[in-house]
């Protein structure tokens, strides 16, 4: 029997998050690099009450992409589009983060705005780093934006970009002029799509950070943020299923930063300190 088909890049914790508060009653499609990541999600899934399925894909890769929509449209109708999947500045090369992040991203929209259904909706995993960049040149938003997506990683300003930190950033940029551009498509198939940019949100691997070598740093960062905490995968889902739902049909081509007031701080507060290092 033909259901509607929730699909979820990156199965970690906040795609997790969102995705258990979307997707009662449909098809769950858990879509990770690592099939074991996906697996696993699969199972926490179908121990709640919901009927998933698990594929390996690298969003870096288009035809991943496109064998991820085949495998999706078994089920059914693609109704919604969580993009939670990444890697990040600690994790990966320039090359990397700007292929998968900036890329990949960009692909993932392109393609699943050409099956999206009518009365879908889309949402992807920004994050706060992208607002620690300063303002871009309307050229340059305009590029990001609206570059046809093979020319995406032959922009002179970013194939200049040498660090880490500055792919990550200038990719979650990217990801906001992205879901700019795409608004207008998706609205052709009655669909909405927004980002997400999140402050630090406790996961895994944010978890060991505080607890690392790197630790007092960020504790303090915490305790200096408006919030005084970091954030869970949960208030990002509840955002998210805001987005996705009924009450978010007006919503579109927006991105919506949770951070605990962190960037707030970061540039006008407390947290001004960080701007010499981050
Ligand atoms: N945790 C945070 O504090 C935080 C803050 C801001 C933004 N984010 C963003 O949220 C998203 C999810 O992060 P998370 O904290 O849940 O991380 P996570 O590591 O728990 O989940 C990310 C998942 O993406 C998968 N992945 C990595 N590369 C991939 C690829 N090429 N193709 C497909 N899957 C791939 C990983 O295997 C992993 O399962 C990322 O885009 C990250 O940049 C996280």
């Amino acid at each position: 029997m033909s259901k509607d088909v929730a699909v979820l890049l990156g199965a970690g914790s906040i795609g997790q998050a969102i995705i258990r508060r979307i997707s009662a009653g449909k098809h769950v499609v858990l879509a990770d690099l690592r099939i074991e990541n996906a697996e696993k999600a699969a199972k926490i899934l179908e121990d709640a009450g919901f009927e998933a399925s698990a594929i390996s894909v690298n969003l870096g890769s288009r035809d991943d992409i496109l064998a991820l929509i085949e495998h999706a449209q078994k089920f059914g109708h693609v109704k919604y589009l969580v993009n939670a999947a990444g890697v990040s500045p600690s994790q990966a090369s320039v090359q990397d983060i700007l292929r998968v992040d900036l890329y990949g991203t960009a692909v993932l929209l392109e393609e699943f705005g050409k099956v999206i259904a009518e009365g879908g909706s889309g949402v992807v995993i920004s994050s706060q780093s992208g607002h620690r960049l300063g303002a871009l040149s309307e050229e340059q938003n305009t590029l990001l934006a609206t570059s046809p997506t093979e020319e995406l990683l032959r922009i002179p300003f970013i194939t200049a970009i040498t660090d880490t930190l500055k792919a990550y950033q200038y990719s979650k940029r990217c990801n906001v002029l992205r879901v700019m551009y795409e608004a207008s498509r998706w609205s052709k198939r009655g669909a909405t799509i927004n980002s997400i940019s999140p402050g630090i949100i406790i996961t895994p691997l944010a978890n060991d950070e505080l607890h690392g070598p790197r630790g007092e740093g960020y504790r303090k960062m915490l305790r200096l943020c408006p919030a005084g905490r970091a954030g869970t995968p949960d208030e990002v889902g509840d955002m998210a299923a805001f987005l996705m739902g009924e009450k978010g049909r007006w919503i579109t081509g927006s991105d919506f930063l949770i951070d605990g007031g962190t960037t707030a701080s970061y540039w006008y507060g407390d947290l001004q300190y960080l701007k010499t290092t981050h």
